[in-house]
């Protein structure tokens, strides 16, 4: 049955890894559906398996147990984003972002017109020639953003996009992402150590156990849109916040 609600579904997902150091089980029958342009954060400690669960959804890994599944699309095309922007240093940032569509054999006129609006919704106009060594942390980001996005993902995955960059950019590049999202709407699914983050951008945080990790929170976040600096100060935000502080303890 075919069902346009759903973007990806989560059939009990389960991933055990087997190497020299032994047997160790990451997830345990994670389950759950994820809407058409749905924005999912994903909370969790430290080694519970959160990026296993992007690799998974990327395509990258197969899980042991269980199976993904994208109900309306046969060939999901994804775009990642990891905490180090991953950017080749030898290409300017414009080369940067447009390597996707050369590797898919795009012709270059075509793929600067592709790029031409993007590049300005993520504010790079003036930057399109410059080397990736001279850009900060958050304008390398917003390239492995643009990067990611070139394609036209049918979803995004972003692994804490913003966990090496300081406090106060963090704060501006998520409110960034938050634009570029309602900008171009896709289903996203995103890991973030920040409570504040996640509650600022997502639709529904799910909060991941220490390992072997299963979910041991779903909570929609139905705080209204747009959401800006104020809403960190609406009592139904600390009272999210609240909630999921108390899942991560
Ligand atoms: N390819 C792999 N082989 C063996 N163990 C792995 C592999 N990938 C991840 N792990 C282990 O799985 C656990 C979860 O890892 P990870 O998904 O990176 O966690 P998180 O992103 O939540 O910090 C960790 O203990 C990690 O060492
Ligand atoms: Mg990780």
């Amino acid at each position: 049955m075919t069902d346009s609600s759903t973007a990806i579904r989560l059939k009990h997902v389960g991933m055990t890894f087997n190497d020299q150091n032994g047997v160790l089980e990451t997830l345990q029958d994670i389950h759950t559906s994820i809407a058409p342009e749905e924005f999912l954060c994903v909370l969790g400690p430290s080694g519970s398996g959160k990026t296993t669960l992007l690799r998974i959804l990327a395509g990258l890994e197969t899980p042991t147990k269980g199976r993904v599944e994208f109900p309306s699309i046969s060939q999901p095309r994804v775009g990642l984003v990891f905490q180090e922007s991953n950017l080749m240093p030898w290409r300017t940032v414009m080369d940067n972002i447009l390597l996707p569509l050369e590797l898919r054999g795009v012709d270059r006129a075509e793929a600067e017109r592709q790029a031409c609006d993007l590049v300005e919704l993520v504010g790079l106009q003036d930057f399109t020639d410059v080397w990736p060594a001279s850009l900060s942390g958050g304008m390398a980001q917003r390239v492995a953003i643009a990067r990611a996005l070139i394609q036209d993902p049918d979803l995004l995955l972003l692994d804490e996009p913003f966990g090496a960059l300081d406090a106060l950019t963090r704060e501006k590049m998520g409110a960034e992402l938050l634009r570029i999202w309602q900008a171009r709407r896709k289903t996203v699914v995103m890991v973030t150590h920040s409570i504040s983050e996640a509650l600022l951008l997502a639709d529904r945080v799910l909060v991941l156990s220490k390992l072997p990790a299963e979910i041991i929170l779903d909570l929609p976040v139905s705080l209204p849109r747009p959401r800006g600096e104020e809403t960190r100060y609406s009592p139904q935000f600390q009272k999210l916040a609240k909630e999921l502080r108390g899942a991560l303890a």
